[in-house]
Order: structure tokens, then C-alpha cells, then sequence
């Protein structure tokens, strides 16, 4: 939660709804999501710090075949899924330092009235309509499979294992009914052709509102010139309906229909903002009707542009609702200037950052690199530990420690009664308009310029002072006063306009400075005022940190693979995955002998095993491991009878963090290995053995 929602707006004030896209709940943030929410952030805490009323809200997106089929893969429902994902980006963020005003949810009551509200209004419009469709279809499963679901040989140059709409190995489109030997990735049946009546939102109906809305100016010019070419390529009628099972709310009116995840996605804004809205005492209306005056700005990744620029405005305008003020899309993060790679530990996850690095590094990194357009960011990984070092611990920093302890030991604390050097601190003033203008049109790494040339400005001051020389001299101690409260001065002005971009460290400076940092403030240095001592701000980053974090994510994404077995994801990132046509995982990287060594492998004997009612894949087992007996979940039921394995002697790991699961709470694991089905084989020790035994 941010602590500087501004409640209770002023006439002046600007008043303004911000949101980023609403992750999917099917797996971890990564640095994409993370740029896109500090970028974001940035954005809304400068708003804040100017004195705007600006509110921003998020959500979860909970909805689609992916998140079901996921939770069904864990053996868990999909709402106990969503709930865990949703605590994990939340505390994800917040690592981040992300101030939401609210986290919501696309599967909650708020979203599906707004979903139901907007679609009978579409309906009422006549803007949607209703046909028949044929659709590839699982005959195991019974589902309709979209593309991703599908694999087979490819049609041109027939590589083997290639998703139902383009090839990866030469580039092909075709539709998924061309591929040769087509199956379905879930069950692995051959698709058949199946019937559904469909629904369809009538959008070439909002061919020339859309037209007009693109070059409006609410979104980037080169963006607005892409759509033009599509708007006039003409537009397709959207298909927003699927058949169950889905995941998402039913469709009134249209039982075993239900509404595709990016119809009530964005309705997922509204949603949040709603329940926001409820606990604050805050008027929906005057942010979402046609007549609203307040602003709304959508922070996106240039992969979901149609959904936000052509199908979101569209809706919006036939529901009766406003549209958005600006629609801000930005590029994708790469690393060492390739895309993110789980084989390289580049796709790097959240909460591994966390764990090694301080998250302002890379608030300010991202900062120091992004533009208002829709170019890739390079997350160059030496460039960064140069760049954080050089700009924030050399430059900035350094300014209040090479003061402070002058101020502090020597005149009590206290800053001079007058700054002398009105020249130099005005003109750091004036340039805080220019700072204000790249921040507000997202230039960040053009504020960012700005600043650190005002950072340079006030060392080269510093080391023409030398305040280190000054202070031996009993005549110069008012100069050295002068001087070092200056530095003081410069540098509150300084971590003002970083500020938006390194909050912790802002609020730490507040606190040295002993005073708040506000934009207003600026305009007067502080004299005769007392702060407090100076403790460091930061610490320097160093590269084999960042090598460590590179090392424990690639691990990490190394046992990700294999315990997963490749589903396909929903996520606009395809996963790379490892070879699954023939099921051969590459080698994990290696792993320390203590790491290895923390295992505590024991006999275990199966006394019971028995087959669980709705677990397609898991055994319940219970093992005497000597002086207990512990329940065990495995997933090997597709391999062994329950009846097999009761008096067999097994290893088990007997420290695993017990972990709950759909049917209880599994108290460890038992060793076993093999590609999968029927081929799955239970670590089985020599007669002889005593459950309880140590294994080394
Ligand atoms: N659930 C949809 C968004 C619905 S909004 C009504 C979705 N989710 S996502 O998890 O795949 O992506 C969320 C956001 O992260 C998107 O804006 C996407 O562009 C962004 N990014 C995902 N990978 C990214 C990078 N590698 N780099 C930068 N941003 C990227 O799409
Ligand atoms: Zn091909």
C-alpha cells in the first residue's frame, strides 16, 4: 500500500487512475513484469510527489485454459492456485517496492458484475453476435484446444513437435488442421474437428471511432501509425466466448459458455478500481463515465497493444463508459542484449533478485534506461553494477557523506544560517521543470541525464571547496559551514528527484535530512536547520553478487523444468522449453556436495498405498520410516497398483518442508525416476535394509 494516496482531492489537483497489466496467475514475476511495474511506479510516485491525486491500482489475471489446467496439474483447484499465486506476486512487488493503492483480482464479484454489466450492454447494442464455428477438439479430454494446445509435424519442412499455428524451426504459419500427425499436448490424443456456436464482438462496427481515438494522441505516434495500417487493413469480428471446461465466469444466457480471459481482463482495471472505490468512500463514476474529467492511464508491454488500443476502447465506448487518456506501451527486457533465456539464468525471476540484490538497483537501472517509446530495454548486466555504482554511490551518495560528518562533529549538526551560493542552488531549482516534463511523459532516462549532470555540478562544487582542507583552518570553519550545508542542500534537492525512483533510499535521506521530501519544498534551502547523523544510503554493487543471483536462477529454473513437465503457457512469453519431443532434459547445472548433503535420506517402508478419488496422477502413501510413519502424496500412479507397492521397501526424504496439497498435507518424498507414464520407477534398496535406516 502506498503512504501517499492523496484522499481527499483539491480543485487543483489533477486526479488520475494508473494501472500495469494485470499478471497472469499462472506462474512467478519475472524482470518483464518487474519493469513494467516499476516503470509504472515511477510514473505514480512522481504524480504523488508533485501533490496530484493519483491512484494505482493492479490486479491478478485469474481466468483462462492455462491457470485451469495448471491448477489440475498440482492437484489443486483453480481458486486455491490463484489465491497462492496472487500472495506471491503481491509479496513480489512489495519487494519491489511497488505502491499500489490496490491488488485486486479478475476473479472476483466486483469483475464479474462489470464483465456481465458491459457484455448486456454490448448485447443490448446489438454489437455482439452469435454463430457456429468448428474448432479442433480433444476427444480424451473433451476440451476445445486453441493452437498452443496442439502440436504435431510441420506441414513445410516437417520438424517434428511444432505448436498448432507457426513453426519454430522455419517460420511457418498454417492452421492447426494442417500440421501432420496433430495430438493434443494435454492428453495426447489426435484432435477431431468439433462444432460450437460462438460469440463474436462486432468490432469492425468501431472501425472509424477507432480511427480517430488512435491519432489522438492517446497513444505513442509510431504505435498509432501500426494500428492505422491494421484499422485499414479492416478489422475482424472477436471471438469472446469459450466452451467448458474454462476457467472465468459463464456468460448470461449461454450455459457452458463462458468469456474469454481477454474480454474480462481489462474489465479486471474497473474491478479493482471498484473495490478500491468501496473502501474508500470514492465515486466510481466520476473516474469511468462517458463525462469523467479525471484522467486514465493503462501502462502496457508492446505484445498486448490490440487489447488495449482496439478491442478495450471499442467495448468501452459501446458500454458507455470513458475511454483511456493514454495507453503506454513499452518494450520488452532483454539481458546481455539477447531475450530473456531460462537455459542462460537469464530469465530472471523475481524473487531470486530479491534474495541478492537490493531492488533499487535495478528501479534506478531501468530508470536510467527507459524512453517514452516501445524499444527493448537491454539489461546489460556489467553495464549495470558500472552504472549503479558510478551514478548512485560515486555521484549522489557521495555528496552527503563527504558533508555530513563535517556538519555532524563540528557545528552540532546544525546548517548555516543562509546559503550563500543562491546561484548554484536556483539552478538546480530551475532545472526541476525540465526533470518534471521527461518524467511526465515517461522520459525517465532523459530526467535521469538531467539529474546526474546536476550531481556533477555539485561535486565539482565539493571538490572546489574542499570543505576536508577548510575544516584545519580555525579562520575558514563559517566557509566550510557554508560550504558543506550547501552540499547538504544540493543533495536534498538531488534525492528529491530521484525520489519517484528510489523510495526506501528517499525516505532514509528524509530522515538524515530531517525533513520530508516534497517538490514544493524545493524552492527554499534549509538553514539553520538541524539533521540528523548520516548513515550510509548504500552499498556498492558488486558484480559477483550479480553473477551469484545470474548462477541461483538458472538452478532454480534448471528444476522448474523438470518438474513441470512443459505445459504450455498462457503467458505472452513463450517458455523455452527443453526438447519435449523426445522428453530429454538437459543436465542441471551442478550443485555443491553440501548442497547435496543436506538431504536426509532414509528406508522407508510402504504400509499403505491407495489410490485418491478426483488425483488422476497421485498415490496416497504412508511409510514407516522407523520411529514414525509419515503420509506421503507421489506422483506415480500412472506406473504402479496401489496393491504392488504395499510391503515394499523404498528411500524417502525425510526433511522436505511439508507441504499442502489438495488432499492433505504431504509429509516428504520418495525417490523415484523415469520420463513418465508407465515408465516411472520407485528407488527400490536391497532386502536387508530397516526402514528408519540413514542412507549415505
Ligand atoms: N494477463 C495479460 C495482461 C492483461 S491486462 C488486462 C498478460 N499477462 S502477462 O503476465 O503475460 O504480462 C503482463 C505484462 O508484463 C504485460 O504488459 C507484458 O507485456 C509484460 N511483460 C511480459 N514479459 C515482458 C518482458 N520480457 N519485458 C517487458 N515486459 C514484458 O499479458
Ligand atoms: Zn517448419
Amino acid at each position: 500500500m502506498s503512504d501517499t494516496a492523496n484522499l481527499t482531492p483539491t480543485a487543483k489537483q489533477r486526479q488520475i487512475l494508473v494501472t500495469s497489466a494485470l499478471p497472469y496467475a499462472n506462474g512467478p514475476l519475472h524482470l518483464g513484469h518487474l519493469m513494467e511495474a516499476i516503470q509504472t511506479d515511477i510514473w505514480v510516485r512522481f504524480q504523488k510527489l508533485r501533490g496530484e491525486n493519483c491512484i494505482y491500482v493492479c490486479a491478478d489475471d485469474a481466468h483462462g485454459t492455462a491457470i485451469m489446467l495448471k491448477a489440475e496439474q498440482l492437484g489443486i483447484t483453480p481458486e486455491q492456485q490463484i489465491a497462492a499465486v496472487q500472495a506471491d506476486h503481491e509479496a513480489d512487488f512489495a519487494g519491489f517496492l511497488i505502491g499500489f493503492d490496490h491488488y485486486h483480482s479478475t476473479h472476483s464479484e466486483e469483475n464479474r458484475h462489470y464483465a456481465e454489466l458491459i457484455y448486456r450492454r454490448l448485447q443490448a447494442n446489438g454489437h455482439i453476435a452469435s454463430r457456429e464455428i468448428i474448432q479442433a477438439y480433444d476427444p480424451e479430454k473433451e476440451m476445445f484446444l486453441a493452437d498452443r494446445f496442439i502440436k504435431g509435424t510441420c506441414p513445410k519442412c516437417h520438424t517434428e513437435d511444432q505448436y498448432g499455428d507457426n513453426c519454430e524451426a522455419c517460420g511457418a504459419t498454417y492452421s492447426s488442421t494442417d500440421l501432420i500427425n496433430p495430438r493434443s499436448v494435454i492428453s495426447g490424443a489426435t484432435p477431431i474437428n468439433k462444432a460450437s456456436t460462438h460469440y463474436f464482438f462486432k468490432l469492425p462496427e468501431f472501425a472509424d471511432m477507432l480511427k480517430t481515438w488512435v491519432y489522438s494522441g492517446a497513444i505513442q505516434t509510431n504505435v498509432a501509425n501500426k494500428l492505422g495500417e491494421w484499422l485499414d487493413a479492416g478489422l475482424q469480428e472477436w471471438d469472446i466466448s469459450r466452451d467448458a471446461p474454462y476457467f472465468g465466469f459463464e456468460i448470461p444466457g449461454a450455459p457452458g459458455k463462458y468469456f474469454y480471459v481477454w474480454l474480462d481482463a481489462p474489465i479486471g482495471y474497473m474491478a479493482s478500481f471498484k473495490s478500491y472505490c468501496d473502501q474508500h468512500s470514492i465515486d466510481f463514476d466520476h473516474y469511468w463515465a462517458t463525462s469523467a474529467t479525471t484522467e486514465l492511464y493503462h501502462f502496457i508491454g508492446k505484445d498486448i497493444i490490440n487489447f488495449h488500443a482496439l478491442f478495450w476502447p471499442a467495448m468501452l465506448e459501446s458500454a458507455g463508459f470513458r475511454k483511456p487518456t493514454k495507453v503506454c506501451a513499452h518494450g520488452f527486457v532483454t539481458v546481455d542484449g539477447q531475450k530473456m533465456s531460462k537455459s542462460r539464468g537469464t530469465f530472471i525471476n523475481a524473487k531470486i533478485y530479491l534474495a541478492h540484490l537490493n531492488p533499487e538497483y535495478l528501479r534506478y537501472y531501468f530508470a536510467a534506461k527507459l524512453t517514452g517509446g516501445v524499444d527493448d530495454l537491454d539489461l546489460n548486466l556489467e553495464d549495470f553494477v558500472q552504472r549503479v555504482n558510478a551514478d548512485l554511490i560515486g555521484k549522489v551518495i557521495n555528496i552527503a557523506s563527504r558533508c555530513a560528518s563535517f556538519i555532524t562533529k563540528k557545528f552540532a549538526g546544525t546548517l548555516a544560517t543562509e546559503c550563500t551560493e543562491l546561484s548554484l542552488y536556483n539552478h538546480f531549482v530551475d532545472t526541476a521543470d525540465i526533470i518534471a516534463q521527461h518524467y511526465e511523459n515517461r522520459e525517465f532516462s532523459k530526467a535521469i541525464r538531467e539529474i546526474m549532470a546536476l550531481a556533477d555540478k555539485a561535486n565539482q562544487f565539493i571538490d572546489e571547496k574542499k570543505p576536508w582542507v577548510t575544516i584545519k583552518d580555525d579562520n575558514k570553519q563559517q566557509e566550510t559551514l557554508a560550504d558543506c550545508s550547501m552540499g547538504i542542500n544540493l543533495f536534498r534537492l538531488l534525492i528529491t528527484y530521484l525520489s519517484p525512483v528510489l523510495p526506501a533510499t528517499a525516505e532514509n535521506a528524509a530522515t538524515f535530512l530531517n525533513t520530508e521530501l516534497t517538490w514544493s519544498g524545493i524552492a527554499a534551502p534549509l538553514c539553520n536547520h538541524k539533521i540528523n547523523k548520516f548513515k550510509p544510503l548504500m552499498t556498492r554493487l558488486e558484480l559477483t553478487k550479480v553473477n551469484d543471483m545470474i548462477e541461483a536462477n538458472r538452478v532454480e529454473l534448471a528444476k522448474a523444468t523438470q518438474s513441470t513437465k512443459t505445459q504450455p503457457s498462457q503467458s505472452s512469453t513463450v517458455p523455452e522449453t527443453a526438447n519435449p519431443a523426445c522428453d530429454i532434459q538437459p543436465i542441471a547445472p551442478t550443485i555443491e556436495f553440501e548442497d547435496f548433503a543436506k538431504l536426509d535420506l532414509r528406508i522407508a517402508k510402504i504400509i499403505k498405498a491407495q489410490p485418491i478419488p478426483g488425483a488422476d496422477k497421485l498415490l496416497q502413501l504412508t511409510l514407516d520410516i522407523g520411529k514414525e510413519t509419515r503420509n506421503v502424496f507421489a506422483g506415480i500412479k500412472s506406473a504402479y497398483q496401489p496393491e504392488q507397492l504395499e510391503g515394499r521397501l523404498t528411500v524417502m526424504i525425510v526433511n522436505l518442508k511439508p507441504r499442502k496439497m489438495r488432499f492433505g498435507v504431504s509429509e516428504g518424498m520418495v525417490l523415484a525416476a523415469g520420463p513418465g507414464g508407465d515408465a516411472i520407477w520407485l528407488l527400490a534398496p536391497d532386502s536387508g535394509a530397516q526402514p528408519g535406516m540413514v542412507v549415505k
